[in-house]
């Protein structure tokens, strides 16, 4: 596991830009696994602007969303789907056969899932996975508890998750669907690489748990410390109660 401080969010995020752009200049049919949330705001910017400024073409990219809400609608802002039309998919040029996104309104979540997985499997696996991190620790919306092999699957989300989410859903946490769709643990360990973005100081003690503590159920994060290459990017705030930084 590797760590990267960065001073600012924005600075986070240009280093997090920068090391999937070589990425997609080493292997233009990259398979990019792609979180939501507000922590990805800044880096699809700086993605996006690195991305033009570089003429880094796009359009050989196989994307996958990594969780949605249960019964979130795309036209509903807080829809994982919605997000990432809105802040990254949008101003790509991935083809829309190449993006592959969770349908949380599947009448058979189940199946959907398993959909999902086989569809991931027959595209080769994710190369670079992007990951932001829960104040409990969760990755995806593996809530603390959920297993470490875990697979894509159908999920609780916790008070804790719907009241921090609740800003994308007008404010109200009762308006935050109560389960969703998630790559599951062991999904996420499939992946090549893991770059986990981190910012502010409600994130501090999550990613001191994920890097320092036990790898336990409690922490979902902390399952990536079995992982071979993975990337914490943090701010100053997010990496103030870490004992090491390398
Ligand atoms: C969202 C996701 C979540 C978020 C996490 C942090 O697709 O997978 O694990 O990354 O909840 O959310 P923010 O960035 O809003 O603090």
């Amino acid at each position: 596991m590797r760590i990267v401080v960065a001073s600012t969010p924005d600075a986070v995020a240009a280093e997090a830009a920068r090391l999937v752009l070589d990425r997609v200049r080493q292997r233009p049919d990259l398979v990019l696994g792609l979180a939501t949330g507000l922590t990805m705001v800044p880096f699809y910017r700086a993605l996006l602007v690195r991305k033009a400024r570089e003429h880094v073409s796009f359009d050989g990219l196989r994307i996958f969303a990594l969780d949605e809400y249960r019964g979130g609608r795309p036209e509903q802002p807080g829809s994982c789907r919605g997000f990432l039309e809105r802040h990254v998919l949008q101003q790509l040029d991935v083809p829309s056969g190449q993006i592959h996104l969770l349908d949380g309104l599947a009448p058979d979540a189940e199946a959907e899932c398993a959909r999902y997985e086989e569809l991931m499997a027959r595209t080769g696996g994710i190369d670079v996975q992007i990951l932001g991190i829960g104040g409990n620790g969760h990755i995806g919306f593996n809530e603390p508890g959920s297993s470490l092999e875990s697979r894509t699957r159908l999920a609780p989300l916790s008070q804790a998750t719907r009241q921090a989410n609740a800003r994308q859903w007008g404010g109200d946490p009762q308006a935050v669907p109560s389960e969703a769709l998630t790559m599951g643990i062991g999904t996420i360990l499939s992946a090549r690489t893991c770059l986990l973005l981190a910012f502010g100081a409600g994130k501090a003690a999550a990613v001191q748990s994920a890097i320092e503590g036990p790898v336990t159920a409690s922490v979902p994060a902390s399952a990536l410390q079995r992982h071979s290459d993975t990337v914490f990017l943090l701010d100053e705030e997010a990496a103030a109660r870490l004992s090491r930084r390398e």
